[in-house]
Formats: C-alpha cells, sequence, structure tokens
C-alpha cells in the first residue's frame, strides 16, 4: 500500500487490509514514494480513526518506497495517480509494471480515481478515506 507521506492513507490501508488476512499467508507492508516522514507513527488522525474501527496501526513506522519493493511484493497499490506515477518511475520492466494499481480501481475499474488526501484536512476526511479503503480491502480479497 502506497501513499505520498506513509502517515495518513497508506498505514490505513495497511491496517486495514492486515486485519482481514491471515498473518502466516500474507505479507502486508506500506510505504510512501517520498522520504518525508521516514521512521515517524502514522498521523494521530489516522491512528484514532483506525482504533474507532477496532484496528491497532500505532505501530507502524513509515517507510519510503524503493525498487527492491518489486521484487518482494507481488502486488503494489497507489492510493492516487501521482503515487502510481512515481511508483511507476522506478520500475526496471514490464514486470514491475504489471504489479502496480490504483487501489481504487477495485471499485471502480477504468476510472483512475484517487484516495483524497486527508492530511491538510479534518477528521472527517480521515473516516471518509477509512471507508472507500475498507470497501477496496474487501473487493481485493475477493480475487486473492
Ligand atoms: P499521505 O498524506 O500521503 O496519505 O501519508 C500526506 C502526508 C504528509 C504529506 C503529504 C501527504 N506532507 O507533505 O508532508
Amino acid at each position: 500500500m502506497v501513499c505520498l507521506g506513509n502517515i495518513c492513507r497508506s498505514p490505513l490501508a495497511e491496517g486495514i487490509l492486515a486485519s482481514k488476512l491471515d498473518s502466516e499467508t500474507f505479507l502486508v507492508q506500506s510505504a510512501g514514494t517520498s522520504n518525508y516522514h521516514i521512521g515517524e507513527k502514522p498521523d494521530r488522525r489516522s491512528i484514532s480513526t483506525a482504533k474507532k474501527h477496532g484496528i491497532d496501526i500505532s505501530n507502524q513506522k513509515a517507510a519510503q518506497f524503493t525498487v527492491n519493493d518489486f521484487d518482494t511484493y507481488d502486488l503494489i497499490y497507489a492510493m492516487d495517480n501521482s503515487n502510481y506515477q512515481n511508483i511507476i518511475k522506478l520500475s526496471r520492466n514490464a514486470q514491475d509494471r504489471k504489479k502496480v494499481k490504483l487501489i481504487l480501481t477495485e471499485l471502480h475499474p477504468n476510472e483512475n480515481l484517487d484516495v483524497p488526501d486527508p492530511y491538510y484536512g479534518g477528521e472527517q476526511g480521515f473516516e471518509n478515506v477509512f471507508r472507500m479503503l475498507d470497501e477496496a480491502c474487501n473487493q481485493l480479497i475477493e480475487k486473492l
């Protein structure tokens, strides 16, 4: 799960997806395309939104997406079109690129929709993001 800062959207996406899957079978992680927040905990608004839904993401630590992640993961979900382009720029070949998808295409194929960045808004934006990601994760699990 990849966003820009790895403190708002992708930590929620990681927590939501991990909560729905067996950790012995699936490795779920998140990262940011930027180096802005490396080592930081998720934004307090992401932590509290997840907690409201019974998910603890407070132990996550922000990391930057690297080219090695193409070798570690089978599926790479970008939160928005800008993240998607930044990931594609790091890809080495068609096999890498095939792994990268916009997460909301799980719900709205062919629409190229972004998960809106809630960083500069209020709590409601985080709840909105949570709901979108929860639905998208339910859908993507159907295909695993
Ligand atoms: P995220 O949100 O990409 O969902 O983690 C952001 C967090 C921080 C910044 C931008 C977006 N920032 O510019 O610091």
